[in-house]
């Protein structure tokens, strides 16, 4: 699956680009939340998302980069999201977050950062529907993709067959055709990508390229 991801698009036109994104292939909308404390950059706050929800066709999978993110479970709830991805590395007590996620309807992701290894995810695999890997460090699109990622794919993989999770897997940043493609081998399902799709000539058929691998 594809998951384009809004921080590279036109802010200044976002409902031209909602047009062809919801005629394209894409599957999710990726929302990328920066509060400039969890990340060294802010992105865009729910005032601008109820816009974009409102004119967004396909389910929306909001990737939380905050501090204390249940603190706006109700807030993500509200924009009518599919999956609400928080970071291992923000929460002191995961397990209740994801209980809170599941309250509220959605479907609950948890995301590592680079050099979070997947092991931590042991005793919560089993509760979690998306493990997010992020294949760079988080904050700005653009960057260059980091090839360790291939192997917690795998490892990943393997440990959501052990713990009996059903989890899916998703990859964030640096996704390419020649990253996703890799990242598909390795056991990837769904592919983010930001930059490759939002500054390609025709948005829409680079969308086409990557569901394609
Ligand atoms: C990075 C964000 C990503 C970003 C990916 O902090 O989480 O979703 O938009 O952008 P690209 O695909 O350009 O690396
Ligand atoms: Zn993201």
């Amino acid at each position: 699956m594809i998951s384009p991801s809004l921080l590279s698009a036109n802010f200044a036109n976002l409902e031209a680009e909602m047009k062809w994104f919801n005629q394209s292939c894409a599957d999710w909308l990726h929302i990328d939340v920066m509060d400039g404390v969890f990340v060294p950059n802010i992105s865009f706050g729910f005032p601008v998302l109820k816009h974009v929800a409102r004119i967004c066709r396909k389910p929306l999978d909001v990737h939380l980069m905050i501090v204390q993110p249940e603190k706006f479970v109700n807030e993500v709830k509200a924009l009518g999201a599919y999956l609400m991805n928080v970071h291992y590395e923000a929460c002191t007590h995961l397990h209740r977050v994801v209980g809170q996620i599941h309250e509220a309807g959605m479907k609950a992701g948890v995301t590592l950062n680079p050099a979070t290894p997947v092991c931590v995810l042991e005793d919560i695999a089993a509760d979690v529907d998306l493990v997010l890997l992020m294949s760079v460090n988080p904050g700005f699109g653009g960057q260059k993709f980091i090839p360790h990622t291939l192997e917690k794919v795998k490892e990943l993989r393997r440990l959501l067959d052990r713990t009996g999770s059903r989890a899916l897997i998703e990859v964030d940043g640096g996704v390419n055709l020649e990253t996703g493609r890799q990242l598909k081998a390795a056991g990837a399902d769904v592919l983010v990508a930001g930059s490759y799709i939002f500054s390609a000539p025709d948005p829409s058929r680079a969308c086409e390229l990557l569901s394609g691998l």
